[in-house]
């Protein structure tokens, strides 16, 4: 039986918490190797979509509709086939990369965890040593320098910079079908914002990795995807291919956007 369902299919989700529907009857689709942005003002709803893809939705809330990982259906599933998709399916790069680091652990062991687990699911064995070559070479394939040092040491002694890197390599180690980046550049400033974001596009093209791309910035999403569902309160508000949205936004919502990045664009100097 050929299978023609996207890698991520969203139908309907809904969350509701504390009495209110935070995100309403959203649906979206990404096929393997697709690149979706979700963009929407701060409380849209973004990260509680991030959350409910990876199934981590805090407790208290409720999600409702079908999402669909990998032919999986991911509300309502038991925690222990959760884990097995995790990694697998997806991977999330979070909005503070403190949040995924330990503060007390050093970062070559922390990227170990997910090197270890993706061979024990690939059933391959992995000496120390072999171990040691594949922290050195993600940490480089993210363009860190001093693999070594970065490796030894713990979050707090690198720059917020190389800890989202650590977080990218983290989420990157163990090769998912799906990369989900919520917000990866928002605590940076501009110069590292770019390097990071033409990293991130870099590295999901060579693998031919899928990416759901979550920003409140138009002009930041634009750099990696080609098509964006915009979300205002809960609600999509439009979708479309990126150029067609800059040309002609139909949403007010989506026009005040585009304005935003033209604006953030004229003050780079460019012609837009
Ligand atoms: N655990 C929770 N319980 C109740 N409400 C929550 C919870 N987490 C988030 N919310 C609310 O849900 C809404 C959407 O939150 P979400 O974190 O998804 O926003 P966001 O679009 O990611 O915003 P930002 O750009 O600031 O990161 C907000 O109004 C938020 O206050
Ligand atoms: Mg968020």
């Amino acid at each position: 039986m050929t299978d023609n369902s996207p890698l991520l299919g969203v139908n309907g989700l809904t969350i509701r918490g504390g009495g209110r529907t935070l995100v309403d009857d959203l649906s979206l689709a990404i096929g393997r190797g697709e690149r979706l942005g979700l963009i929407g003002e701060s409380g849209s709803g973004k990260s509680l979509t991030a959350l409910a893809i990876a199934g981590l939705l805090p407790t208290g809330l409720r999600a409702e509709g079908s999402l669909k990982l990998d032919g999986m259906q991911v509300i309502g599933a038991r925690e222990r086939d959760l884990r097995s998709l995790r990694g697998r399916a997806s991977s999330t790069v979070f909005q503070e990369p403190l949040t995924a680091l330990d503060p007390l652990m050093k970062l070559g062991r922390q990227l170990a965890e997910p090197l270890r687990r993706r061979a024990q699911r690939d059933g391959e064995r992995m000496s120390r040593d072999t171990l040691l070559r594949v922290i050195h070479s993600s940490l480089t394939d993210v363009a860190l320098p001093d693999p070594d040092r970065i490796a030894n040491s713990y979050p707090h002694e690198v720059s917020g910079g190389q800890r989202q890197r650590v977080a990218l390599a983290m989420a990157l180690a163990t090769n998912p079908l799906l990369l989900i980046a919520d917000e990866p550049t928002t605590a940076l400033d501009v110069t590292v914002q770019g390097e990071i974001l033409d990293l991130l596009a870099r590295v999901v093209a060579e693998r031919q990795m899928a990416l759901l791309f979550i920003s409140h910035d138009l002009a930041v999403v634009s750099r990696v995807v080609d098509h964006v569902v915009v979300l205002k309160d809960g609600v999509a508000v439009e979708r479309g291919p990126i150029a067609e949205l800059l040309r002609s936004p139909e949403h007010e919502y989506t026009r005040s956007l585009v304005a935003g990045a033209r604006a953030f664009d004229d003050a780079l100097g460019r012609i837009s």
